[in-house]
């Protein structure tokens, strides 16, 4: 290799060099997307699991993400399972406090993600709901569903068990392209099959 040709590849890989450095030097590592910062909030489960929580509210029917209530609410549900929809659901002390303490935590008035938002923004401050179903961003993307689809559906039965129709549900995810309703199509309006 000649002399010329070594001095220009050495300004070449110096040049490079010190554009990548720059490159890395504008980007700002707390600067995010709006993209990097929109995806993780579509699943609307915490972090960070709670044993007590699995084991004791996931007999009966789905863990319910503690984002789909406000903090008040499972105060209060965490209050009275001696007496739970018609069931007893009481557990040890120590643990209905440590269960509680998470769920108020993560809880929609505490959280970001796609439901809590919204579902906060449409409910009264004095308003104290006891179910998912009985809050009025939950009515409103449900307008569309009738009651033969839910209670005279017995492959579904009540809109508490999510996990019938949305089949991401205990993943987190209750976004509308990953819903199904069981004995039902969708062409333009539901119809049954
Ligand atoms: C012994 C059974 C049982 C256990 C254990 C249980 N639940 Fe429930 N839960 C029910 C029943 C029954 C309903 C009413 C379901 C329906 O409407 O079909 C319900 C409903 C709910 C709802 C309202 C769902 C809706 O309709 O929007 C919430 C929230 C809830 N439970 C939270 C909890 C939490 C938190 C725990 C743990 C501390 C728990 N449950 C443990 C039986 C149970
Ligand atoms: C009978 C079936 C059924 C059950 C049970 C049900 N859903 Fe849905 N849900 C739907 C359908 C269908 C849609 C889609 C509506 C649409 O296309 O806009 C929907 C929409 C939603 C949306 C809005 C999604 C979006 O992309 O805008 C959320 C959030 C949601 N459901 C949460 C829940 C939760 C939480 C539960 C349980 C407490 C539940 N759903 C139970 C059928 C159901």
């Amino acid at each position: 290799m000649s002399k010329k040709m070594f001095w220009i590849l050495m300004i070449g890989v110096v040049l490079f060099g010190s554009l990548a450095a720059t490159r890395t030097l504008w980007q700002d590592p707390g600067e995010q997307t709006w993209l990097q910062d929109y995806i993780p909030k579509l699943n609307i489960l915490p972090k960070e699991k709670n044993l007590a929580y699995e084991k004791a509210c996931a007999a009966c029917h789905m863990l319910y993400a503690p984002s789909t209530l406000p903090a008040r609410s499972w105060a209060k549900l965490m209050q009275g399972l001696n007496n739970h929809f018609g069931d007893n659901a009481e557990v040890q002390k120590d643990i209905g406090i440590e269960i509680s303490n998470y769920l108020q935590d993560n809880a929609a008035d505490k959280v970001e993600n796609v439901y809590a938002q919204p579902m906060m923004n449409l409910l009264e401050s004095d308003e104290l709901p006891l179910r998912i179903s009985d809050v009025k961003y939950f009515k409103l993307v449900h307008d569309m569903i009738r009651p033969e689809m839910v209670e005279g559906n017995p492959d579904v039965r009540t809109f508490a068990r999510c996990e019938t129709c949305h089949y991401e549900a205990l993943e987190g995810r209750f976004n509308k392209f990953a819903v199904r309703i069981p004995n039902y199509y969708l062409q333009g309006v539901w119809k049954k099959y």
